[in-house]
């Protein structure tokens, strides 16, 4: 799909126009390329007065590759302001101090990060408040904040210190350019020790199975996996197989052609593993559909269909991953991810959208009970919710609903598949064992629901 409004306000008769006129022009954010160094130019590092994070932190920056800066141009491609010293209210003034003077130089597409300390972990209340206080900001920065610059607050729990990079790296790199104004915990990880030999190929050796992989969303998650390493099995309905084998030659996976609804899914999707893989690693619940009406001229066959595919289906597939089969073990192994498709309706709600917003709203559900017992086996359980992805479900949106709900954010575009494949591709990676039990909104911190 393409956005001919940003397309029109990047070029220069365009831009200028739009500016005279005070509208809105949505940046060309920038996305991840292989070989694209994690930062884009220079971080400044900063913390309030003891902080566990700040010397962690510059250290990890300095060891991050970053891009070389034509000339002169010394703007930060990033500000990251370690908060977990803020111990009282009296105190957030350091974020002032460190923010006010800096923030108007950010580079575009740059990144605002404030580490802080899961308020439910603070020693009294007053630190709580003051950790509570820092979402506030950060929600506040990134809808201020131009040019396709992001904000994002990282919550580290005491003794996590050392899980961070990966979800440091997510949030500075342009991978994260749709994500902004979220709040994302990171705790001591599950599992076996999982830093990546290879921060480019994290998931190299690693089996994933990505669902609704023919076209849409799903096919660039199996596009974004193979990429970081792993070997792709690309799942979509039989009617689907001719567009799935291209996919899934592209990726050099391969497909199975299977409906996720079917009563035995789950014992068809196990065999293909154990048989063509010997196990799995990495399972992303991409597949989902919309049948929308309002509540009152809905069918129950509408009703029925949305449920089982986006979250009958994906329960009882999960189910079938966690058990032991005939081998002892569980196909899923240890240390293994698996991330589920939810959406900004499940969170916010949408008109004609009752069916869909509470299959949505039922993976998320199903991924916070999951987490804790899945953990015990090294195995997290997390969720993306994407807000407006440029894709044919969104194509199909009639004209000025369409573009309200394309601009309805703090970056004013829509997001690409890519940038929901970013963050599964994140969760997935060995070194974010850490991360568990949570759902990231993939929206341009959308108006709805925040
Ligand atoms: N596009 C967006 O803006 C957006 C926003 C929020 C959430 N999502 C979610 O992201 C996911 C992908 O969305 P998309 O826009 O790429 O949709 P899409 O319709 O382009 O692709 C979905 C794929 O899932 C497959 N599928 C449907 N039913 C299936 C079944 N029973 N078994 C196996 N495969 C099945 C379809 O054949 C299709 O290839 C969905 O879960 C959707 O709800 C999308």
């Amino acid at each position: 799909m393409v956005d001919r409004y940003r397309k029109l306000t990047s070029s220069g008769p365009g831009a200028f126009l739009a500016k005279r006129l005070g509208l809105p022009r949505p940046e060309n954010l920038e996305r991840h390329r292989p070989g694209r160094p994690v930062l884009s130019g220079p971080v400044v590092v900063d913390g309030a007065d003891g902080g566990r994070l700040t010397e962690p932190l510059r250290e990890l920056v300095a060891s991050l590759p970053s891009a070389e800066r034509a000339g002169a141009d010394e703007s930060p491609a990033a500000l990251v302001f370690d908060a977990t010293g803020i111990n009282d209210s009296t105190r957030l003034r350091a974020l002032h101090a460190f923010f006010h003077p800096r923030v108007r130089s950010l580079a575009p597409c740059g990144r605002v990060v404030v580490v802080g300390t899961p308020p439910e972990l603070a020693r009294d209340a007053r630190e709580a408040a003051a950790q509570h206080a820092l979402e506030g900001f950060v929600r506040s920065v990134g809808k201020e904040l131009r040019r396709g610059a992001t904000a994002h607050l990282l919550l580290v729990a005491p003794g996590a210190e050392g899980a961070v990079e990966s979800t440091v790296r997510f949030a500075l790199s342009a991978r994260s350019a749709y994500v902004s104004g979220q709040v994302v915990r990171v705790a001591e990880p599950v599992g076996p020790a999982g830093v990546p030999a290879d921060w480019e190929r994290p998931l190299d050796g690693r089996v994933a199975v990505v669902t609704g992989a023919a076209r849409g969303i799903g096919e660039v998650v199996a596009e974004t996996l193979a990429r970081d390493g792993a070997t792709v099995v690309c799942l979509d309905v039989p009617g689907q197989a001719a567009e799935l084998r291209a996919v899934a030659e592209r990726v050099g996976g391969d497909a199975l052609p299977l409906d996720v609804t079917a009563a035995d899914a789950g014992d068809t999707l196990v065999a293909h593993l154990r048989e063509r893989h010997g196990g799995l690693d990495v399972m992303v619940h991409n597949a989902g559909i919309t049948r929308d009406k309002t509540l009152g001229r809905m069918d129950a066959d509408r009703w029925d269909a949305v449920l089982s595919v986006n979250l009958t289906a994906v329960e009882r597939v999960t189910e079938r991953l966690l058990a032991p089969d005939d081998s002892g073990e569980p196909v899923l192994r240890e240390g293994g991810r698996i991330v589920c498709t939810s959406s900004m309706s499940g969170i916010a709600g949408n008109v004609g959208q009752t069916n869909y917003a509470a299959s949505k709203a039922g993976l998320i559900g199903l991924v916070q009970a999951l987490a804790p017992t899945a953990a015990e086996r090294g195995i997290t359980v997390n969720a993306v919710a994407p807000g407006f992805i440029e894709t044919r479900m969104t194509a199909a949106i009639p004209l000025f609903v369409r573009e309200a709900g394309r601009r309805m954010n703090s970056l004013r575009q829509g997001g690409l598949p890519v940038d929901v494949a970013e963050a599964i591709a994140w969760f997935a990676s060995p070194g974010s064992g850490g991360v568990n039990g949570q759902v990231l909104r993939v929206c341009g911190q959308s108006l709805l629901g925040a």
